[in-house]
């Protein structure tokens, strides 16, 4: 840990103008996936893969951040280091779960031995205060995989679902085929195997990529019904593009339904999270009874580390921002979570635009912020454009049934440009959230989600509107954020 610690002093990260304001992102070295979300007397803690080494050296730990209005996040010590026989190749993924006022992280301790052959062992530390994190003393709670299944068997998540403990698994069969594995348990370190998630009535999902990541089971309120419905997300890893969907390296998706034991009964199709060029493996804070939970993700994908962030600061990847999750005929529903509603009108607010590009003097200049747009756009396209320095800008471009993200002139070297199929309604509510380089768009209040690294060129900011016939903007108002 000492080693770690070291790592984080001499950091210079956060002097990186791309360092973001008001999103989760490592004090240095490389974050993956948010882990053990949980909310502890008002303060919300994310924990998230963090390796304080990287590039040099890939060891993961779990990094720990902060925050009591999800907004402003406080970094804190790693919570767990890969320091034990059953985790020394790194700390993998994992969740939280509160039992009689004890927080229990449950992760993956991945080891790979001389030759590269990959043990897992699933592990638990606890927590009284949320600063100093005890390794179970009986770990490896599970220590092998059961028979039938490969090594890959990885990011516990627990529900306390009333009747006990329910432990889901990201896993892979033996004929390399993904999967969910359940365990059961009444007390959180003593766990039995109860099988595999079975999904009756869907055809293909046994064999749907080689290796499913990071399964959450949330349970989700549907805002025109009130019901409750479970939402089953996971990340097949090589499953095939489907039309313009599921294009990244590795997917991310959910399905609606309910669960029952280990059958999953779905209501609908495995349907995208996050349409943008970054996002995997989301996980949420669990809400109480009734409410929306608030999910974090990963604005990053496999592989693709290779980012000015890293190169000139030594700092790669961030969390979105999070998001309060509801359900709308059938479809999730993602909204900012951060109590930082934009609340001041924009000149813009009651104007018809046209062809000539309105810039939108209000934020000139600001790079972290929160634009909520309601537009009319009747038959015409119309553009957003957010420009930096030298012709560094993105482009989101709406026209009659799609949306069209370009990124190509800026200094971010993966993937340029994506055009997505989207009916709209005739009023249709955009939200734009950017912090220096990451930018999240929720279109058509939060139908449609999408995530990206947006690494303009230093030089003044500046975002414009523009459309090929009259737009009428309904309203336009901007929370300054960070
Ligand atoms: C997903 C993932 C998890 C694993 C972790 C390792 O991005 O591959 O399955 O636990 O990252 O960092």
């Amino acid at each position: 840990m000492a080693e770690a610690l070291a790592a984080i002093d001499s950091s210079r990260a956060h002097l990186d103008p791309d360092y973001p304001r008001f999103h989760v992102a490592p004090p240095i070295g490389r974050l993956n996936d948010p882990n053990g979300l949980v909310v502890v007397d008002g303060t919300y803690h994310a924990f998230y893969q963090f390796g304080p080494f990287f590039p040099a050296r890939r060891l993961i730990y779990w990094g720990h951040a902060s925050s009591t209005d999800l907004l402003q996040w406080q970094t804190h010590a790693p919570a767990i280091a890969p320091s034990s026989w059953y985790d020394r190749s790194g700390v993998y993924s994992g969740g939280a779960v509160v039992a009689d006022g004890t927080v229990w992280l449950h992760y993956t301790g991945n080891v790979k031995d001389a030759d590269d052959r990959r043990s897992s062992y699933q592990c638990a530390v606890t927590t009284d205060d949320l600063a100093t994190f005890v390794k179970h003393p009986a770990n490896p709670l599970i220590p092998s995989p059961p028979p039938g299944y490969t090594a890959h068997v990885r990011d516990p998540q627990i529900i306390d679902d009333g009747d006990g403990y329910l432990m889901l698994l990201g896993a892979q069969r033996a004929d390399e085929t993904g999967c969910i594995l359940a365990y059961r348990a009444s007390s959180l370190d003593s766990w039995e195997f109860a099988g595999e998630l079975t999904f009756p009535g869907v055809d293909g999902l046994d064999r749907f990529g080689y290796m499913w990541e990071c399964p959450n089971l949330l349970r989700v309120p549907d805002e025109q019904t009130g019901a409750i419905r479970d939402v089953l997300i996971f990340c097949p890893q090589g499953i095939d593009p489907v039309g313009d969907g599921f294009v990244n390296i590795f997917a991310c998706g959910y399905m609606v339904g309910r669960l029952d034991g280990t059958v999953f009964h779905t209501e609908g199709d495995f349907i995208e999270l996050d349409r943008g060029f970054e996002f995997y493996a989301p996980q949420a804070f669990r809400a109480p009874s009734g409410e929306a939970p608030v999910l974090l993700g990963w604005v990053g994908n496999a592989s693709e580390d290779d980012q000015p962030s890293l190169r000139d600061h030594g700092w790669v990847h961030v969390l979105s921002i999070p998001r309060t999750l509801t359900l709308r005929d059938g479809v999730l529903r993602q909204r900012p979570a951060v109590d930082a509603e934009p609340a001041r009108a924009l000149a813009l607010q009651g104007t018809t635009v046209g062809a000539d590009p309105v810039v939108i003097d209000e934020l000139t200049g600001a790079t972290s912020y929160w634009l909520t747009l309601e537009v009319e756009p009747e038959a015409s396209a119309w553009e957003l454009t957010l420009a930096g320095g030298g012709d560094s800008r993105v482009a989101l471009t709406f026209r009659p049934g799609e949306m069209t993200v370009d990124r190509s002139a800026t200094r971010y070297p993966h993937g340029g440009r994506r055009t997505l199929a989207l009916d709209m309604p005739a009023r249709v509510r955009v939200d734009l959230i950017h912090d220096r380089s990451v930018t999240e768009v929720f279109v058509d209040d939060g139908r449609i989600a999408f995530s990206m690294r947006t690494f303009l060129a230093p030089g003044e900011r500046t975002l414009s509107i523009a459309a090929d016939a009259g737009l009428r903007v309904v309203a336009a108002r901007v929370g300054l954020l960070g």
